[in-house]
């Protein structure tokens, strides 16, 4: 993908899922990858993938809720490989599943916090460095639940979020060549919804058989969208959020 190769990136959440996909899409790119997560093992494992196919990559442990750990995250960029060029700010929790009136203020804390707040923490920290360049590229992970009402209501008022903070955030910076978009994937098979299967199979079933395209999608699908959004093949894409669904929301 053009403008991709000899470029830098920082993916959050990367020792999992979604953005251990996007952090091996980057690298096959040929792009510099800083893989970061709270969760160390999973991390460390999407670098020795990375790696593997002789690819560049680093992790360092970054929780998106700590500010302090997300000025080290594009510090390591930086330190590692001299620049920013690309953020894709993917970190998120799914929460609890039951009804408004239900959620506890600490779910609706942590929820917020990582998957919200965390992806404006981000945003903040990484621009200025791309303002210094005069150039970038943001993809944040939001979800369908930023477009409908399903999920969690703390998820789905996260994810509505993310879709307005990428709007905002693209009228911002336009003008100065920093292009920010969004995802919104549907159902897919990652770790996240491997654990609500297992609390409810039969739940399961029923979301794969609503999909029109009759399955779950791949995170491969998605890491695909995220750096093509990052790629100067989408110059002209500015602030949208890009629904990858197998047909789920357009019934
Ligand atoms: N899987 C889906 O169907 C789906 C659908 C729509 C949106 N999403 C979104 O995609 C993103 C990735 O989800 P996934 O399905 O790959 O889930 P996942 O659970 O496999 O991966 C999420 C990763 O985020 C990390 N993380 C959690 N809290 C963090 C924090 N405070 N700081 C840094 N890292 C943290 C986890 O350690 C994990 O590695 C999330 O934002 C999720 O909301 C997923």
């Amino acid at each position: 993908m053009k403008g991709v190769k000899e470029g830098v990136a920082v993916v959050t959440g990367a020792g999992s899922g979604i953005g251990r996909q996007s952090a091996l899409r980057f690298a096959e790119e040929g792009a510099s990858v800083v893989v970061a997560d709270i969760f160390e093992d999973g991390g460390n494992e999407t670098v020795e993938m990375i790696q593997e196919k002789e690819g560049k990559a680093t992790f360092i442990r970054t929780d998106v809720t700590e500010q302090e750990d997300v000025d080290q995250m594009v510090q390591e960029a930086i330190d590692q490989y001299g620049r920013l060029d690309f953020a894709h700010n993917n970190a998120g929790v799914e929460g609890d599943s039951v009804l408004l009136a239900e959620h506890s203020e600490e779910n609706w804390d942590q929820v917020i916090g990582v998957n919200l707040k965390g992806v404006w923490r981000c945003m903040k920290r990484e621009i200025p460095e791309m303002l210094k360049q005069g150039k970038g590229s943001i993809v944040n992970t939001a979800s369908i639940s930023g477009l409908t009402g399903s999920g969690g209501s703390p998820y789905v008022a996260s994810k509505h979020g993310v879709i307005g903070l990428t709007r905002k955030a693209t009228l911002d910076y336009a003008d100065e060549n920093i292009r920010i978009n969004a995802v919104c994937p549907g159902v897919i098979d990652t770790p996240m919804v491997q654990r609500a299967g297992e609390a409810d199979p039969e739940m399961m079933e029923q979301i794969t058989a609503g999909v029109p395209a009759g399955r779950l999608g791949t995170p491969e699908e998605i890491a695909q969208a995220v750096v093509w959004l990052c790629s100067d093949d989408s110059s002209f894409v500015m602030g949208h959020p890009l629904t990858i669904d197998g047909g789920l929301t357009v019934q």
